[in-house]
């Protein structure tokens, strides 16, 4: 076992379409141990680009150990396997492998929010849940994480699910939002008819809504009318950070 993972303190890295943020995680109660440090993700968000991007962001914080980072994908085995959001050339790409070209790094990546859904199941309101409960990230995409009594099943993509001409996340993600230039009645009823396609194929006992449009819930609760359960996450712009670093730690 690593000094990091001693001292239950691991470095957590939240790579998006739009930005890329680290922060020292405490694993014990998922605390930020340091400030969170972001960088823009960069243009073109290619392998060997955002490789530069997190080595510097690495640097600056001179850590050495084990990191978590969750990506923007579907990452199969560490093994990039789309990209709505993110340079194509990163499709086939081993995550893994290439981030532990920094030294003394041993890189965990997983989906973003299927590590963002792991940190509100640990710490936040999905603490000790049982059933079935759905995350959901809105911001750039629409990312999803299932729990199944607290349990992960990976890369679910439910944004990805087909609705009218594209998918969810073509209408129902802030990029929609702001693209489309909806008022929060029609972008909160688009996202209703998300949730109530979610509720009918999965009859799930919550849903749990993170990422940047968690924290604008008020503007647009009135839309959701669908009967199951949904509230905002309790994590809110660093569920990704701290997600991160408890999935380096299930693995390490
Ligand atoms: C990607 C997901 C990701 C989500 C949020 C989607 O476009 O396909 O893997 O979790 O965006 O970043």
């Amino acid at each position: 076992m690593t000094n990091a993972v001693k001292n239950k303190i691991i470095l957590g890295i939240d790579i998006g379409g739009t930005g890329i943020k680290a922060g020292l995680v405490d694993i014990s109660n998922g605390s930020l141990q340091s400030e969170v440090l972001k960088v823009k993700t960069p243009r073109p968000s290619n392998p060997e680009n955002v490789l530069k991007a997190v080595r510097e962001v690495i640097t600056a914080m001179n850590y050495k150990g084990p990191v978590g980072c969750g990506f923007p994908a579907i990452v199969h085995h560490a093994v990039v396997q789309n990209a709505a959001n993110i340079d194509k050339k990163w499709i086939g790409t081993n995550s893994e492998k290439l981030f532990n070209r920094i030294r003394g790094c041993k890189f965990h990546v997983a989906n973003d929010a299927d590590v963002a859904g792991m940190a509100e199941m640990h710490f936040g309101l999905g603490k000790g849940k049982k059933g079935t409960v759905i995350f959901i990230t809105i911001g750039t995409g629409l990312g999803s994480a299932l729990f199944r009594d607290g349990v992960l099943i990976p890369n679910t993509e439910f944004g990805h699910l087909n609705y009218r001409e594209a998918d969810y996340e073509f209408y129902a993600s802030n990029t929609a939002r702001e693209k489309h230039k909806m008022s929060w009645k029609a972008w909160g009823s688009q996202f209703n008819h998300f949730i109530e396609h979610l509720r009918f194929i999965f009859s799930p006992d919550l849903i749990i809504l993170g990422g940047g449009l968690s924290k604008r819930w008020v503007d647009y609760k009135g839309q959701i009318t669908s009967k199951v359960k949904v509230i905002p996450a309790r994590l809110q712009n660093h569920a990704g950070i701290i997600g991160a670093a408890v999935f380096a730690q299930s693995m390490d």
